[in-house]
């Protein structure tokens, strides 16, 4: 028995790191898996076959969950191949960092659009579909720089602080007709985002986190676990850190 068993699941950004750990978890968990990124490049491929091997029903769609249209038209495709919508995740996002005094306009145009736009965009998206059923699971993928700032991010930061706002909103907004929202906000996560960094600033980071070592995408996976499956029935409009204490 599977905590997600027979549920339908939408992962967005799910070829790599955190998203491609969730939706491996969801279907190791029974949920049917429909996961989106940006290319059907090699990993994207990898990841839909692994899936397909667990069991479950799983499709990849190339999605840019920025773009309002395509939203829309990839979730129209989902329902009428999957038949339902119990748990959206809203895992794709991105950064270009800079100093505030270096950032330019498209700097701060893509990171709003890509971490912020895209789960209004997906969220109106699955609205119908989950209030139709009377029940439904939105899961935003925040950050502790949405809570707590962090120089050189002041648009990756404003974004993820803004998916908070959204969270709260729609947790008051759909928790009449059994929707939930919840925010997850992960500190420093070993992923290909992170993987950019120089090592001996990875290494500062370590020295600062009181558990001494970066958290691993399949940690974070457990969270949005938690948030996607009846084990969090009650919970609703709340932003769950995951960070080995770096941010309390
Ligand atoms: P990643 O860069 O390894 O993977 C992100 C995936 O999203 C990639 O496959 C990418 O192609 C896809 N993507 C990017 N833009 C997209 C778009 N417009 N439409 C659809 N897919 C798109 O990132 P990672 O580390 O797995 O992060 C996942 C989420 O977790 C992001 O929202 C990130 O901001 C958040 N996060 C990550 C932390 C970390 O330490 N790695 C810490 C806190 C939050």
């Amino acid at each position: 028995m599977g905590l997600l068993d027979g549920k339908v699941a939408i992962v967005t950004g799910a070829s790599r790191g955190i998203g491609k750990a969730i939706a491996v978890l969801f279907a190791q968990e029974g949920a049917n898996v429909a996961f989106t990124d940006l290319n059907a490049d090699e990993n994207f491929q990898k990841v839909e076959k692994e899936l397909n091997t667990l069991g479950v029903k799983a499709k990849g769609y190339v999605s840019n969950a920025a773009n309002f249209e395509n939203c829309q038209q990839t979730v129209d495709e989902i329902v009428k191949d999957f038949g339902r919508v119990d748990a959206l995740i809203n895992n794709a996002g991105i950064t270009k960092d800079n100093l505030l005094m270096r950032m330019t306009e498209d700097q701060w145009d893509l990171v709003m659009n890509v971490n912020l736009k895209s789960i209004f965009n997906m969220t109106k998206a699955v609205q119908r579909t989950m209030l139709k059923q009377k029940s439904g699971s939105i899961v935003n993928m925040s950050s502790v720089v949405g809570v707590g700032g962090n120089a050189g991010q002041s648009n990756y930061s404003a974004s993820k602080a803004g998916m908070i706002g959204f969270t709260k909103s729609i947790a008051k907004e759909l928790g009449s007709r059994n929707v939930r929202c919840n925010a997850i906000a992960p500190g420093f996560i070993i992923t290909e985002m992170t993987g950019q960094l120089p090592q001996e600033v990875v290494e500062g980071w370590y020295e600062k986190i009181p558990l001494k070592r970066g958290g691993t995408p399949e940690e974070v996976a457990k969270t949005a676990l938690f948030f996607a499956s009846d084990l969090s029935s009650y919970v609703s409009g709340q932003v769950l850190t995951v960070c080995g204490a770096m941010q309390t």
